[in-house]
């Protein structure tokens, strides 16, 4: 959109279908993870309400804000203060949110998120080992507690392949959880690089392709275009 470019800008600010969803507005706020949540049990709070009602106007802010990463289990964790969404009382947070931001008739979409091996053992349940794909560390750092200094992540543990379907219904509920809560939609993200039929494969309860993650980035079209689609098509 050029200076002045005033159909353009129009069209900006005009309104757009998503499937069944009417967003008002084509600015769109990205996930941003601020912490924040109120300790413990990870639960989102007034402020992050009034934070979210602050952008989430669509003439003044965002038609549709993709919320902050929220954690779809413990086990998922890696950072302080991040809100989770597989509580009751979590539920109830989130639901503040949703509701100030449709007072001022915006939308707001949940991201489900499970760090992996990007965590710590002191968020983790007992303790225990972050699980992976792998049981090679991530060589990142992260927070865990209040001072916010960052440490580096633990040595993960493999994820054995009959752990897996505990992983997805870790994401079920959660998906479950953001519908009570009030989101219009749920963004997932790494999911759809090994199955670019998702939704087909959701709605039809076909299995998912597991990702390779040697080929996250750069290189050519295996790992990026060779992954198969059960629905047919290119
Ligand atoms: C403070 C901060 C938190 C972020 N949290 C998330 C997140 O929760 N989920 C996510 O997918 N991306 C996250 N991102 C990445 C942003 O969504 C976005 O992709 C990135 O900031 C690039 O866009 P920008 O250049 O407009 O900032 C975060 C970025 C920042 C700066």
């Amino acid at each position: 959109m050029g200076t002045g470019d005033v159909s353009s800008a129009a069209s900006l600010f005009s309104p757009v279908g998503v499937g069944p969803l009417r967003v008002a507005s084509r600015p769109w706020m990205a996930p941003l993870t601020r912490g924040r949540a109120s300790m413990p049990g990870h639960v989102p709070n007034a402020l992050n309400a009034l934070s979210y009602a602050q952008r989430g106007h669509p003439a003044r802010g965002a038609g549709l804000i993709i919320a902050q990463a929220a954690c779809v289990s413990e086990e998922g964790r890696g950072y302080d203060a991040t809100a989770g969404i597989h509580t009751p009382e979590q539920v109830r947070g989130w639901k503040q949110l949703t509701d100030a931001v449709h007072a001022q008739g915006g939308r707001i979409a949940c991201q489900l998120w499970h760090v992996g091996r990007v965590s710590h053992t002191s968020p983790q349940p007992g303790g225990g080992q972050p699980v992976g794909p792998t049981s090679v560390p991530s060589r990142s750092r992260t927070y865990v507690d209040a001072s916010m200094e960052r440490v580096p992540t633990s040595v993960p543990r493999a994820l054995g392949a009959d752990e897996i379907p505990a992983i997805v219904e870790q994401f079920a509920h959660p998906a479950r959880c953001a519908k009570e809560a009030g989101f219009d939609a749920v963004a997932l993200g790494r999911a759809f690089i090994s199955n670019p039929d998702l939704a087909h494969r959701f709605r039809h309860g076909l299995p998912l392709s597991p990702w390779d993650s040697a080929t996250f980035s750069g290189g050519g079209a295996a790992g990026y275009t060779s992954y198969p689609s059960l629905a047919g098509g290119r």
